[in-house]
């Protein structure tokens, strides 16, 4: 009999080239990626076009580019699985979003929530870039027809519009796109910082945050300095509510050892901070050394990112520009 395989649904994510990944990063979400490949076939691109919608160092934005790739790889995500590519290096993004400018109405850009934000945060800057942001997104999107679309819940708004674009698209000129849904996944744990356990981890906090590439040295000190609180008579005890700080320690110990909080707090019964946290800090430590490693060894082989790059480059193109053909074609372009 015949096998009946089932493709496989497409899922496709753009990550800003900000570098400097963190625990809440990798926790939260990175950490789960390299077991997609399984279910979905996978795109993952630095989006480093949007990121000139800020002003940027050049020099910086190269090299996180390329710095931030390496860090992904070493994280699990396996370069031959998932397409992993860097959006500039794929011209349909520009060219389709000058085509989906033209389907984008200037109402329902005003009322994006990114751009009031940033625009009132980059008062000297606001820049058409920033205003036209979704519709580059939107391009990012649609050029490879996914099903799904992988955001935080920050980024809802954007796929929400890419929806309303794709629809208008259509029903001008038939079913060119596929209409995507976003994906929040699930899995993954929400890492507050560890100098105010309220928000969640950021880099724009560097005392609260443990990035990926942070020595063992640097990551016990910034665990030693975790807010805690003053409770002597049963410290490390699972309370989000009224002990915020601990919980958080908690969830990152449990995340990474997959004990549960009931083995924790019997683990370090009759123990102080000054026992749990150099604990978790070294998990932390021993968690991030192979991956710290594997991509500061990535970083110096230039040539192997680059032909990363350049391959996924390749297998990018070759789906966009397909879409791309299309909705020139369906637009009235002449193609001779
Ligand atoms: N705007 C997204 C962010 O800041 C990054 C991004 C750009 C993106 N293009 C995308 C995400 C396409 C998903 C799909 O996080």
């Amino acid at each position: 009999m015949e096998e009946n395989k089932e493709e496989k649904k497409r899922m496709l994510s753009g990550i800003q080239p900000s570098g400097d990944l963190h625990l809440g990063n990798y926790l939260g979400a990175i950490k789960n990626w390299a077991d997609r490949v399984n279910d979905y076939e996978c795109y993952y691109f630095m989006a480093d076009l949007h990121t000139i919608t800020v002003r940027q160092e050049p020099a910086e934005l190269r090299r996180r580019s390329l710095i931030q790739l390496a860090q992904y790889i070493a994280c699990g995500l396996d370069p031959e699985q998932n397409v992993l590519f860097l959006q500039s290096h794929v011209p349909a993004h520009a060219q389709l979003s000058w085509v989906l400018n033209c389907y984008t109405m200037f109402g329902e850009l005003s009322r994006m929530t990114q751009f009031k934000d940033k625009s009132s945060k980059y008062k000297d800057n606001i820049n058409a870039g920033l205003f036209t942001y979704p519709v580059l997104m939107a391009a990012d999107i649609l050029l490879y027809q996914p099903d799904y679309v992988p955001v935080g819940e920050d980024q809802k708004q954007h796929v929400e519009i890419t929806r309303d674009i794709a629809q208008r698209f259509n029903s001008i000129y038939g079913e060119v796109f596929k209409i995507p849904e976003p994906f929040i996944s699930k899995a993954g744990a929400r890492i507050y910082s560890l100098s105010s356990p309220g928000d969640k981890m950021s880099k724009s906090d560097p005392n609260g945050c443990v990035f990926i590439m942070d020595e063992p040295d640097v990551i016990m000190k910034k665990f030693k300095r975790a807010v805690t609180d003053s409770d002597t008579e049963h410290p490390v005890r699972y309370d989000k509510e009224n002990k915020p700080g601990v919980a958080n320690l908690m969830n990152i110990y449990s995340t990474l050892t997959g004990k549960s909080y009931d083995e924790i707090e019997k683990e370090f019964d009759g123990k102080g901070y000054g026992v749990f946290k150099p604990a978790v800090a070294e998990t932390v430590s021993d968690a991030l050394k192979p991956i710290r490693e594997e991509a500061e060894r990535l970083s110096a082989d230039k040539a192997y990112l680059d032909g990363v790059y350049k391959d996924g480059a390749e297998r990018a193109a070759y789906i966009a520009n397909k879409t791309l053909r299309k909705v020139y074609k369906k637009v009235g372009f002449y193609q001779g």
